[in-house]
């Protein structure tokens, strides 16, 4: 297994709900750390270029409205295989299908408002990255 970094964001449903700590606590618990971390109010722009890779998506405009209608929470996370593990950690796309004890399931009601996002690859994640952080916001964990 290789270090890895991926990206993070607490929803806007999950930051209205003042679920960011305990979403945190079940990144941490299951190893990653966080290596860089803001909040801000993404504007129609960014969550249009964020989510492009969906531009055709029926599901497009919701997910755009539903990402500027509060404020997010991003973080760079890093540990042994960080994407997977992220993923894992946050379940299935849909709560429904979640499995029990995971972010989704325990944080989110719907397809839409599915409380995080989570880099579906080790290329997307530096893509993911490198579009809210800068390199000198990631801080190495020298402890
Ligand atoms: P996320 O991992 O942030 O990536 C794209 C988001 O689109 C996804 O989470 C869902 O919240 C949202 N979405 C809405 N409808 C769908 C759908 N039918 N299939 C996949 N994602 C959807």
């Amino acid at each position: 297994m290789a270090k890895e970094q991926t990206l993070s964001i607490v929803k806007p449903d999950a930051v209205g709900n003042n679920n960011i700590g305990s979403i945190i606590s079940y990144l941490e618990k299951s190893g990653l750390q966080v290596v860089a971390m803001k909040m801000l109010h993404l504007s129609k722009e960014q969550a249009g270029e964020f989510y492009a890779i969906h531009k055709e998506r029926p599901f497009y405009g919701d997910l755009v409205k539903f990402m500027t209608s509060g404020p997010v929470l991003v973080m760079a996370l890093e540990g042994e295989n960080a994407v997977a593990q992220n993923r894992k950690v946050m379940g299935a796309t849909n709560p429904e299908q979640a499995e029990v004890g995971t972010i989704r399931r325990d944080f989110a009601k719907t397809l839409d408002e599915n409380a995080v996002h989570g880099s579906d690859s080790l290329d997307n994640a530096k893509i993911e990255i490198n579009f809210f952080f800068k390199p000198n916001e990631i801080c190495a964990r020298t402890r």
